[in-house]
């Protein structure tokens, strides 16, 4: 789970899905980054901290980290959050397999219809929307990438 910062919206979407594969017993690891490396090692943004907990997750123990090309190889899917974060990944790929692991989370969803999560950092009011918008999608990937 990829976004800018790794302090909004990747840490929820890491602690959703964490959530739905430890209740389903699945044996998947599931990470998120930022793209970028201003936040690196600190805790998720405040307003993820307190959606998540009125959701029944603690996500408050994540500390942010930049997402690096080697992610390309060690996992099987990579879901960016907006068009921004998808572009800056597939520059870091170096060929057709890595940049096939990579799609927006939204299109989970909304298929090839390429929306973006939109960025709570500017938005106190946001976070609630992201946590709905990513918890769909979450819920989708449980049922679609199970073997
Ligand atoms: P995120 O949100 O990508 O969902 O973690 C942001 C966090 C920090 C900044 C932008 C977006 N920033 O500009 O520092």
């Amino acid at each position: 789970m990829v976004c800018l910062g790794n302090i909004c919206r990747s840490p929820l979407a890491e602690g959703i899905l964490q959530h739905k594969i430890d209740h389903a017993g699945l044996n998947w690891q599931v990470d998120s980054a930022g793209t970028g490396s201003w936040h690196v090692g600190k805790k998720p943004h405040k307003g993820s901290i307190q959606v998540a907990q009125e959701h029944g997750l603690d996500i408050s123990t994540q500390r942010a980290r930049q997402f690096k090309a080697d992610d390309l190889n060690s996992y099987d899917h990579i879901f960016a959050m907006d068009a921004s974060n998808y572009r800056d990944i597939i520059s870091l790929a170096s060929n057709d397999i890595q940049k096939a692991k990579v799609k927006l989370l939204l299109n989970e969803t909304y298929p090839a219809q390429n929306r973006g999560v939109p960025d709570p950092y500017w938005n106190d009011d946001g976070f609630e929307e992201v946590y709905q918008l990513i918890e769909a999608a979450c819920t989708l990937i449980l049922e679609n990438y199970q073997d």
